[in-house]
């Protein structure tokens, strides 16, 4: 079967792609829609460097076809912050080194942006047990938690302060 067209929603905006049934969605990502916040990592569903969220729950994008996410959601790390105005998550991996070379960390941080939606105060054992599908080679993720607990506590902080 050749190329088809798929209509998906990339961090709010909807797209028309054209992929062949076999295609990753990394691949029609990262290609074909330039978002190249989800990196290429191990291609098997191991490392998490191609983690994206899919109608709210986090998916590695090398493990599915572009067909199968047809008319879902899909945001990836470019759809939670911007550089004028980061995800509370984005700002705490700065504050707190949780990042050296940095290939991990739009996973890491798309990850946690679920993790945290579902679990708004975690545990640091939660935290690990959480973001045991994502792999850092660099920095012993000891700063990783630390930046998620810190997000945590901040955007805690943030909503009571709305109320
Ligand atoms: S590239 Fe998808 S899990 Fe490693
Ligand atoms: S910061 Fe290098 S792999 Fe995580």
């Amino acid at each position: 079967m050749g190329k088809q067209h798929y209509q998906i929603t990339v961090n709010g905006e909807p797209q028309d792609v054209l992929a062949e049934p076999r295609e990753l969605l990394i691949h029609t990502l990262r290609e074909q829609l330039r978002i190249t916040g989800p990196h290429i990592g191990c291609e098997t569903s191991h490392c998490g460097a191609c983690t994206v969220d899919i109608d709210g729950r986090s998916v590695k994008s090398c493990t599915v076809f572009t067909a199968q996410v047809a008319g879902k959601e899909i945001t990836t790390v470019e759809g939670l912050g911007s550089p004028d105005a980061m995800h509370p998550l984005q700002e705490a991996f700065r504050e707190h080194h949780g990042l050296q070379c940095g290939y991990c960390t739009p996973g890491m941080i798309t990850r946690a942006y679920r993790l945290l939606q579902e679990n708004p105060s975690p545990t640091e054992e939660e935290v690990r047990f959480g973001m045991a599908g994502n792999l850092c080679r660099c920095t012993g993720y000891q700063n990783i938690v630390k930046a998620i607990l810190a997000a945590a506590a901040e955007m805690n902080a943030s909503k009571e302060a709305a109320e």
